[in-house]
């Protein structure tokens, strides 16, 4: 449940009744999720899902970086705008469940070019030498800003990045915040905001998205 659902989820239901159908492998995946995870809510779900697949459509990219697979809704999205010959590395530390994104990897028609892989994603983005076209983050909020200073390098002109919960239900608008995420979210989105190598808007969509794109 999102700060935004919760507030109106009435308007909720109209924007989802007002948006394309959800494909039926992605229906499926999202009803599996909640029925063996723990934390279903942390699905990225039908609207956000519409934002990655719009986007992702209109980008093309040939390289792209998802951090936080979980049960792979987001990473089903983003892969259905990839150049043909691109791919899409996906990263998550939850061996328990890797058998659902595997197993919904395995039955898509992009079974070839995901690359999922049990790793810390700061491991990686210290490793990698790649330059990503999109990049979805949605892992722990603690590593954020961290993870915004380790995929500037990662990115080159064009390139778009797109952080999950920058809104962490309202509370960014604290202005003295305890909570270590809390904390970090608001530092990620100054850090947004105030890179002149980037372009960015914060979408109220569900519990916001910041949107980037580098100049
Ligand atoms: C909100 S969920 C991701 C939701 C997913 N993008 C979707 O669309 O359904 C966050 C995920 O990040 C993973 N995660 C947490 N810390 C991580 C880290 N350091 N590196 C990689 N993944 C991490 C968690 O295991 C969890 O599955």
């Amino acid at each position: 449940m999102s700060f935004f659902e919760e507030k109106n989820p009435e308007m909720d239901r109209y924007l989802e009744m007002h948006a394309s159908s959800e494909p039926e492998i992605l229906r499926k995946l999202r009803r599996e999720t909640f029925q063996k995870t723990t934390q279903p809510h942390m699905i990225s779900g039908y609207q956000q899902g519409r934002l990655l697949t719009i986007v992702s459509q209109m980008m093309q990219p040939k390289n792209i970086l998802e951090i936080g697979t979980f049960t792979g809704y987001a990473t089903l999205c983003l892969m259905t705008g990839l150049a043909k010959e691109g791919k899409i590395t996906t990263l998550d530390v939850n061996e328990d469940l890797a058998y659902l994104p595997r197993k919904y990897f395995a039955e898509s028609e992009y079974s070839n070019q995901i690359d999922f892989r049990l790793q810390d994603a700061k491991e990686f983005l210290k490793e990698t030498d790649e330059v990503f076209d999109l990049v979805f983050i949605d892992a722990d909020k603690e590593n954020y800003a961290e993870y915004f200073r380790l995929i500037k390098p990662r990115t080159k002109s064009g390139s778009v990045v797109m952080f999950d919960n920058v809104l962490w239900y309202g509370k960014v608008l604290e202005e003295d915040p305890k909570q270590k995420s809390t904390q970090v979210i608001k530092e990620l989105n100054d850090l947004a905001a105030n890179d002149d190598d980037f372009e960015n808007l914060i979408l109220p969509l569900r519990d916001g998205v910041n949107l980037l794109r580098r100049k």
